[in-house]
């Protein structure tokens, strides 16, 4: 079964030609223009921009990755949640297609999309299959949600943040220091040589008996500490030196303080209290409803850390790890992650006439 994927949820307008047969899903074509660099200059996405950025974008996509492939036999868009902009960019142009091609049309929840992007492999041909009853953590810029399958297409939300996301918490607190978006990134990337025992963040509803999350306190937490204190660029041994020297000799202090700490220690602090979080209340789920397959999805499961933390702390309860998390390309919003969740819709015929087709973004996965 060949599927068009279609996803403009949020910054990225993505289309992908997937082979699905089973031997597995197979990408043939994917085409994606990233609108970073747009909203970077505003700190976030601008959801006016965004969407006149994804009508201009999706027709030359499809157009591109559609070339010398054989006409799809099913189309799958995101339908929700996201943003409405973006949404009814990729809604409509499925519809369209949908109705000039007369081929089914089926709405998938990004949410899904970001759960089945595991089953992919690149360009070839993935063997790989969630079993079930599976546990996903999906932490993005706009969800981090615990969610319980029983079997495939069978949705419990057993926990979810109650207010920031924590990818959202990633690019607001880069924001701070002034980084560009998304800063999610560069937290990580300044925290690989930084002490994450520096400084005490707290790790909010971590002791709390439910597996929902919030990290707006945690924001608050480090805008306060960068409020008090000063980082400083990584230090080296001639910074401490320089420091030494200029108040011995009583001149103005050129170095911020010896108990400032610099930038790395402040983002691996915060990126380890982000992490014990998603980690620690991820832990709990697994505990509680054994699965046979943990999903790490979205664009926070990018984290070689997060990844690395909960991978070992499910080998140490259970020997061999069971957790499985995109690779790297698929961790963020792409369209081929659509087409396969689109797939087992379609297998079970799940498409919606085109006439009703809707885009929503408040779309929950489950309740
Ligand atoms: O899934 P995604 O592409 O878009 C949304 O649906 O939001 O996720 C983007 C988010 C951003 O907040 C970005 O900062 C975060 O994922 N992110 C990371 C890393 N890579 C991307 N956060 C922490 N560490 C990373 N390595
Ligand atoms: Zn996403």
């Amino acid at each position: 079964m060949l599927i068009l994927g279609i996803e403009s949820s949020c910054d990225d307008t993505s289309v992908a030609l997937v082979d699905a047969s089973t031997r597995g899903f197979k990408i043939l074509a994917e085409k994606t223009a990233s609108q970073i660099e747009i909203h970077k200059k505003y700190g976030g996405v601008v959801p006016e921009i965004a969407g006149r950025m994804h009508a201009e974008k999706i027709l030359p996509l499809i157009e591109e990755a559609a070339a010398k492939q054989p006409k799809p036999d099913i189309i799958a868009v995101t339908s929700g949640p996201g943003l409405i902009t973006g949404l009814m960019v990729g809604v409509e142009a499925a519809k369209t297609l949908s109705y000039l091609w007369n081929v089914p049309v089926v709405g998938v929840n990004h949410i899904e999309g970001h759960i089945h992007s595991v089953e992919i492999f690149n360009f070839q041909f993935s063997i790989f299959k969630i079993k079930y009853p599976a546990i996903a953590l999906i932490a993005s810029g706009g969800h981090t949600e615990l969610i319980l399958i029983k079997k495939r297409g069978q949705y419990k939300k057993i926990g979810a943040t109650l207010d920031d996301a924590a990818g959202e918490c990633f690019d607001k607190v880069a924001k701070l220091l002034g980084f560009d978006y998304p800063g999610g990134p560069k937290i990580s990337k300044f925290a690989e040589t930084g002490n994450p025992d520096a400084i005490k963040f707290p790790r909010p509803m971590l002791d709390k008996n439910n597996f929902d999350f919030s990290f707006a306190g945690l924001k608050t937490s480090a805008l306060y500490w960068l409020r008090d204190h000063t980082v400083i660029a990584r230090r080296s041994r001639s910074d401490d030196e320089a420091i030494q020297s200029s108040n011995d000799t009583g001149s103005p202090r050129r170095y911020a303080p010896r108990d400032d700490l610099s930038v790395n220690d402040f983002c691996a602090s915060f990126e380890q209290a982000i992490i014990d979080v998603l980690v620690g209340k991820t832990l709990k789920a697994v505990e509680k409803y054994k699965p046979k397959t943990i999903i790490l999805g979205g664009g926070v499961a990018a984290n070689k850390k997060l990844r690395e933390t909960l991978s070992s702390a499910i080998k140490q309860r259970s020997q061999i790890s069971n957790l499985k998390y995109p690779i790297s390309n698929y961790c963020m919003d792409n369209a081929a992650m659509i087409a396969v969740a689109g797939y087992y819709h379609a297998i079970k015929k799940g498409f919606t006439p085109w006439q009703k087709l809707k885009a929503d973004p408040e779309w929950e996965i489950a309740h």
